[in-house]
């Protein structure tokens, strides 16, 4: 639109004066902010910007390509793509408790993404860090309202304010649908634009048990499965999110075909919320949930059993872990 087009120029000049001919990184997330905050840099300061995906493994499916493939596609951003999850999958190796590994997970982000940090300075001087701080935010750290923190929120894509970077954060004045729109605007893949709410530590999370690369091949098929059968339903909009989250410690006995089977549950956790602080189970239509059952179960060996969380948030929070 005229008004989102506006927007996104006067972003991209007011980026254009604050760093100068300085140079800039980003980390991309695989999510709809980090990805816009780097297209509108990109067109302020073309190559003088270095974006770093650090692909930890624990994307869902498609999601890694989106990034290394059909992002840089559209935007021309100059990209440095770090296959982390060999390391990631290994400093996880034997860990449950899900503090824990959202602890781990943080900590090799940030190692892996000062690796990367060094080797672009050996380029020459960066100054300026790019984060895609949203409205919101400005004003959740501002404004003090003592929400607890029940979990550790570390964001992948969201690194500590290092004091050796200026930060640029293009979309500060915006609300999570501007920056939606603006990402149309930018011609950025719609599955990035209207990808919904995915946490940090991503899959890693979603497995009750320990993380094994097997595992998570597991989650991401029934992930995909059920992310599929949601949108060919319409549901993409009226749902928040649904993790999908697999018992990977549980088995139950079923049958299939002659043979009986002793596999692992999955569980859907469709929600509905307004801003994720609380949410209520989502009523998703019995043949919606029956397609998703029928294909999960046939499609994915392993798993022989789908199962819905009904609870509300609270006392339930979204995630599992
Ligand atoms: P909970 O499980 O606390 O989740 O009800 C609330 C919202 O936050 C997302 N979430 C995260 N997002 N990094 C993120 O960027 C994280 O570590 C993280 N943990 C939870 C969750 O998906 C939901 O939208």
């Amino acid at each position: 639109s005229w008004t989102m087009l506006n927007i996104v120029e006067d972003s991209v000049e007011s980026v254009r004066r604050q760093v100068g001919d300085g140079r800039a990184i980003c980390a991309l997330s695989g999510g709809v902010d980090s990805a816009v905050a780097a297209a509108i840099v990109q067109r302020a300061i073309g190559d003088r910007l270095t974006c770093v995906f650090v692909d930890h493994g624990l994307l869902r499916k498609g999601e890694a390509e989106q990034v290394e493939r059909d992002f840089v596609a559209v935007t021309g951003v100059k990209l440095r793509v770090v296959d982390a999850a060999d390391r990631f999958i290994k400093a996880l190796d034997g860990v449950s408790d899900p503090e824990e590994k959202r602890k781990i997970i943080g900590r090799e982000f940030i190692r892996v993404f000062e690796d990367e940090q060094r080797a672009i300075m050996a380029d020459g001087p960066v100054d300026f860090l790019v984060q895609g701080t949203l409205y919101p935010d400005v004003v959740e750290s501002g404004g003090g309202t003592g929400t607890a923190n029940i979990k550790s929120h570390h964001n992948v894509g969201g690194l500590p304010e290092d004091l050796q970077f200026k930060l640029v954060e293009p979309l500060r004045a915006l609300f999570k649908d501007e920056v939606r729109r603006a990402g149309e605007e930018l011609g950025l893949p719609a599955a990035m634009v209207w990808r919904q709410p995915f946490p940090g530590p991503g899959l890693g999370i979603r497995i009750v048990g320990e993380v094994t690369r097997e595992r998570l091949d597991i989650l991401r098929e029934a992930d995909a499965i059920a992310r599929e059968e949601l949108s060919r339903a319409g549901l993409d909009r009226q749902i928040w999110q649904c993790p999908v989250v697999l018992l990977a410690d549980v088995r139950s006995v079923g049958v299939q075909g002659d043979g009986r089977t002793y596999g692992h549950p999955v569980v859907l956790r469709p929600v509905t919320s307004e801003d994720a602080m609380t949410a209520d189970w989502a009523r998703v239509p019995y043949d919606v949930l029956s397609r998703i059952s029928t294909r999960i179960t046939n499609e994915v060996r392993e798993v022989n059993r789908v199962v819905v969380d009904v609870t509300s948030k609270p006392p339930g929070t979204i995630e599992w872990e």
